[in-house]
């Protein structure tokens, strides 16, 4: 499947490159930001990183790929990510997304999650678009209000993260 870059007033959303892989791991070690993510390797290396980004330029090859994902440029610099997984074509799918913690407060997410919100609704014919934060996690739930979800609930335990079992609030946009 072809991934078009999506363009915002700030922002460009495009497919991610090998060379995205330094950006991306410096962030991930943050653990301001890799403590409200599921599904990531503790230490972060390069070598994830690689190992993502191969998986992801696989995934695109696919006719119809389970997971989308996009670099957050910001003046030509990575600044975040932002994706699709779990797609069920012309059903549904699960948003996901980090931003650099220096761009934090500025409405970067928003913009970026409204535009790929809009843009799954119309190309990929989703009728329901949910994402999942861990319990605690006010700035991801601001994104997600902000951006029309509306909560549906919490799922008790339902990440491991780090030998502990995390609740989890569901937020959901429906077409
Ligand atoms: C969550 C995250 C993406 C927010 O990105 P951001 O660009 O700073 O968010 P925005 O500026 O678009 O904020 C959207 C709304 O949420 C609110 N918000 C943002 N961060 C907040 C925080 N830490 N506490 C409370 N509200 C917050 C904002 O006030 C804003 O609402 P407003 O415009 O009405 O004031 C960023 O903090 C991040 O990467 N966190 C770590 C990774 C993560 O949590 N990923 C999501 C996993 S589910």
């Amino acid at each position: 499947m072809k991934i078009e870059t999506i363009k915002t007033k700030r922002l460009v959303l495009r497919p991610y490159r090998m060379s995205d892989a330094e950006i991306a791991t410096k962030n991930l070690c943050n653990k301001k930001i890799s403590r409200w993510l599921s599904s990531l390797p503790s230490p972060y290396r390069i070598e994830d990183a690689n190992n993502w980004i191969g998986k992801m330029i696989e995934e695109r090859k696919k006719k119809e790929p389970q997971t989308i994902a996009y670099v957050i440029e910001y003046e030509k610099k990575m600044i975040g990510a932002i994706g699709l997984h779990g797609i069920v074509f012309g059903h549904k799918a699960e948003l996901g997304y980090w931003l650099s913690e220096e761009f934090w407060g500025k409405g970067v997410m928003s913009e970026a999650v409204t535009a790929l919100v809009s843009y799954a609704f119309r190309r990929l014919r989703l009728r329901r678009i949910q994402a999942g934060t861990f319990v605690g996690n006010s700035g991801s739930e601001g994104v997600l209000k902000k951006c029309g979800f509306q909560h549906e609930g919490l799922i008790r335990n339902d990440v491991k993260k780090n030998n502990r079992f995390v609740d989890c609030n569901i937020f959901s946009r429906i077409k």
